[in-house]
């Protein structure tokens, strides 16, 4: 059984992050989406919220599961029994520090690989802080989330605007 997991914050799931969870679906027969739980960084959504998100935009990939961590991300690989991390790599900025956790990582379990899919084109610029930025300001992102998931964010940054006062 090849067995891989997708690890981010996911803060909220964008439609980069689907086609590299799709894609790494069709590359292993398992895939657990992994959202990390820092507990130091404040997030727009939950840990729970967020994985719920993912859940639903994952429900039609049968064999991707969702799940949470709050520590290493190797602690987290040894305890499923999964040997390769997939990571989407979206420039060539990603790469530095994309290489150095995989060697941190290799070098804390030996034999777990990290597997780096390129982003396709039109993803290229897409990260789940400029969603949140834009969004914030009004922009309409809308077509860069799952549909399921823009209603949320809309909903989210008005009760935070309206608990800032
Ligand atoms: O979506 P992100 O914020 O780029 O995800 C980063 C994440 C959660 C995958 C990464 O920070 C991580 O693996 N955190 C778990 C803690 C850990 O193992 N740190 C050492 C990395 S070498």
């Amino acid at each position: 059984m090849r067995r891989a997991v997708c690890p981010g914050s996911f803060d909220p799931v964008t439609n980069g992050h689907l086609d590299i969870i799709g894609r790494a679906a069709t590359l292993f027969d398992e895939v657990v989406v992994a959202v990390g739980v820092n507990a130091s960084k404040s997030r727009l959504f939950t840990a729970e919220e967020r994985m719920a998100m993912l859940t639903e935009v994952c429900a039609d990939l049968p064999n991707v599961s969702v799940a949470g961590f709050s520590g290493l991300l190797t602690d987290f690989c040894v305890e499923h029994d999964i040997h390769a991390i997939v990571k989407g790599l979206r420039a060539v900025s990603d790469f530095d520090y994309e290489l150095q956790m995989a060697q941190m990582n290799s070098s804390l379990v030996d034999g777990l690989e990290t597997v780096f899919v390129p982003t396709s084109p039109e993803y290229s610029f897409l990260a789940s802080s400029l969603v949140k930025e834009v969004a914030a300001f009004g922009g309409d992102v809308s077509a860069l989330v799952p549909a399921s998931v823009w209603p949320s964010l809309l909903t989210r940054l008005d009760e935070r605007r309206t608990a800032q006062g």
